[in-house]
This record gives structure tokens, C-alpha cells and sequence, in this order.
């Protein structure tokens, strides 16, 4: 599977219960196609339907292609065990009717990868009155851990929260007054608050990692690389533009499947079982930036956080996802 860091194929069962956001293209499409060619279950949390069931065709024509290079240990199903269901994150209400409907199918969840996310996209506010890439990358995903951490605490050992942050969390402000930006629009740095959202995601790990401690789930970030990906798309100005070409030809921008093997590593291999509210590259724990290492801080945004978005969680949700009931 090529050189460097990688995973091992781990033979999962179909009652393995593993949930991807954004899992249609980029990297979540890696790490959603290799889980369920280890055999899980994997659930495509996307906000467009068609294009998801097209990624679903096309992980299975790579699942056959895959099988007939006789690669050892993939999953003996001749079909991939892939199912969407819709979200979107720029709206709480849809992640709450998310959740609802997990919730209602009685199934358990092993590992929630919170991998969609957006990047340098101008100033939006969403209709719940957050700025959007706060919302979409890192609110949204807060409140439905919240709301799936309990059917997780009853899911069995060694359940897997994952949050898909960056190298670019050292671009983010610290500033909790600013958290959601309310400037002119044409002052706005996207550049800047794409970081603070990935900043943020850090912080939560750690924060979140220390309330949930000792329990069956544990919850990681990982920066992937900078990777080939539809992400860039928004990036398309100038300096920029090249700046991408270059990193492509240059060979710095990892494929897909390049950037998504640490995140595959950590969903699936029983060597990562206990480890907890750390940052990952690379399939090594890394030490980030200073801020995101800051108990105080952390603990400021977590009660920001929360103070946000309280209206949409119930007090038992809150009492979850603040390590009361584990
Ligand atoms: N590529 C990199 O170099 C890089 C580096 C560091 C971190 N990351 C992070 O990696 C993650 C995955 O990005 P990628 O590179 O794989 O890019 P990608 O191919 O553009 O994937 C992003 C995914 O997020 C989904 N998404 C966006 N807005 C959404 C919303 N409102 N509701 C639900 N889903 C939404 C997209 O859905 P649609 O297809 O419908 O747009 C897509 O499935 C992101 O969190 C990104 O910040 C990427």
C-alpha cells in the first residue's frame, strides 16, 4: 500500500457500526471504502444524495478491482455494506434529525469520524446565525457528539470518536469574543477562521478527552497532510492557485488515499485502542500549537462551546458529552 506511515487490513464484522460526515469524496471516500472493505458497516453522513450513491458505485467497482488483485484480508461480502443517510452541517436541525433517525434505528456506533469540513470560502452566515465555517467544521460535529455519545457509551469497548482537524489550526486566533465572526464581510479571513475551526477541534479533543476519560470511548484529531483534494476548490485566487499547482507537481500534495491512511490506522487498528485526546499526523501522536495545548483555553472554549449551542441539546446530552455519565 505504497511507502510510509499506514493501517492494517483488520478483518471487521458487519455489526461494526463505523459513521463518516462528508465521507463522498476526498478523504472521507478513502477512509469510508477501506472500513467497509474490512468489512463494516459504514454510514455516509452527506448533505446530496446523488452524488453519494455515485461515490457508493464507485467504491464498490474499486472494492472488485481491489478483489481481483487477490489483496489478502479484504472482506469476503461481494458487496460493500455502504448506506447514506443525509446531513448538513449548516443547519442544527438537520444534525438533529440526524441524530434522531440514528437514534431511532437502534443501532450501536463504533466510530464516529467527523471528517466533512470546508475551507477559505468567503464570509456566510448559516440560518442558525453562525459564520459558516464555525458551524459546518466545528459546532455542527460538537452537537451530535453530544447527541450519539450515549448510544456510543452503550456500544461496547474500545468506541473511536474522530475529528478531522490541521496543520492549519496554527493559523486560528485564540480571541472567544470574535468566536462568531460579526465584522464587515470584506474584512473577514477565511484563511483565519478556517484555522480557528481546526484549532477549535484540537481543543475539544483534549478537553473532551479528559471528561470522558476511563470510559469505553475515546475521542483524537488528526491533520491528514495537504492533500489533492475537491477542498482546494475554493482556494482559486492568484498566488494561491499556483501556490496549489506547485505543491501538486512538486509531489507535497498527498493523493486521497495518501492523506487518509493515518485516519484509516486510527479507526480501525486495535493498537490505538485507550489512546485519548491527542493530535495525530502521520499515524504519531505530535505535539500542536500552543494555544491548542492550553488547559485554560480549552476550557473556555468548551464552556463558549456549549453556551452556543445549548439550545439545541438536552440536559442529559450535556451531562453525556460533560463526562457525568459515562
Ligand atoms: N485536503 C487537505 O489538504 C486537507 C488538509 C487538512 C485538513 N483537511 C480536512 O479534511 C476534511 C476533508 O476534506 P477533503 O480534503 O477530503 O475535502 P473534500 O473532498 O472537499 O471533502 C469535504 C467533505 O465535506 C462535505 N461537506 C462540506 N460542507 C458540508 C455540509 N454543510 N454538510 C455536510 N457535509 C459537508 C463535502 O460535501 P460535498 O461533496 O457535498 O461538498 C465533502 O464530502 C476537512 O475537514 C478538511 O478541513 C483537508
Amino acid at each position: 500500500m505504497g511507502s510510509g506511515p499506514s493501517f492494517p487490513l483488520v478483518p471487521l464484522t458487519r455489526d461494526k457500526i463505523i459513521l463518516i460526515t462528508g465521507a463522498n469524496s476526498g478523504l472521507g471516500y478513502e477512509i469510508a471504502k477501506w472500513s467497509a472493505m474490512m468489512g463494516a458497516t459504514v454510514i455516509l453522513a452527506c448533505r446530496s444524495e446523488s452524488k453519494t450513491m455515485e461515490a457508493i458505485a464507485k467504491m464498490n467497482q474499486e472494492f472488485q478491482a481491489e478483489k481481483s488483485k487477490e489483496t489478502s484480508r479484504l472482506s469476503k461480502n461481494t458487496t460493500l455494506a455502504l448506506e447514506f443517510m443525509h446531513l448538513d452541517l449548516a443547519s442544527f436541525e438537520s444534525v438533529r434529525n440526524f441524530c434522531d433517525a440514528f437514534k431511532k434505528s437502534g443501532r450501536k456506533l463504533h466510530v464516529l469520524f467527523c471528517n466533512a469540513g470546508l475551507g477559505f470560502i468567503p464570509f456566510q452566515r448559516t440560518a442558525d446565525g453562525m459564520e459558516m465555517l464555525l458551524q459546518v467544521n466545528y459546532l455542527s460535529h460538537f452537537v451530535m457528539i453530544a447527541k450519539l455519545l450515549g448510544v456510543m457509551q452503550q456500544s461496547g469497548p474500545d468506541c473511536r470518536i474522530l475529528l478531522m482537524s490541521s496543520a492549519a489550526h496554527i493559523w486560528g486566533t485564540f480571541d472567544l469574543k470574535t468566536l462568531n465572526y460579526s465584522g464587515p464581510p470584506d474584512d473577514f479571513s477565511s484563511k483565519n477562521y478556517y484555522g480557528r475551526s481546526k484549532l477549535y477541534q484540537i481543543m475539544q479533543a483534549a478537553a473532551m478527552g479528559r471528561r470522558i476519560s476511563g470510559s469505553n470511548v475515546t475521542i483524537n484529531s488528526i491533520h491528514p497532510g495537504i492533500v489533492d483534494t475537491p477542498f482546494w476548490r475554493n482556494w482559486d485566487t492568484g498566488i494561491r492557485k499556483c501556490l496549489l499547482c506547485c505543491m501538486q507537481c512538486s509531489g507535497v500534495a498527498r493523493s486521497s488515499f495518501q492523506g487518509a491512511k493515518c485516519s484509516i490506522d486510527l479507526t480501525v487498528n486495535p493498537n490505538h485502542s485507550g489512546m485519548n485526546g491527542l493530535y495525530w499526523v502521520d499515524c504519531k501522536i505530535v505535539t500542536p500549537s500552543s494555544d491548542a495545548r492550553n488547559t485554560r483555553k480549552q476550557e473556555e472554549l468548551w464552556e463558549t462551546t456549549l453556551d452556543l449551542v445549548r439550545s439545541y441539546l438536552t440536559e442529559e446530552e450535556i451531562k453525556s458529552i460533560n463526562g457525568e455519565v459515562k
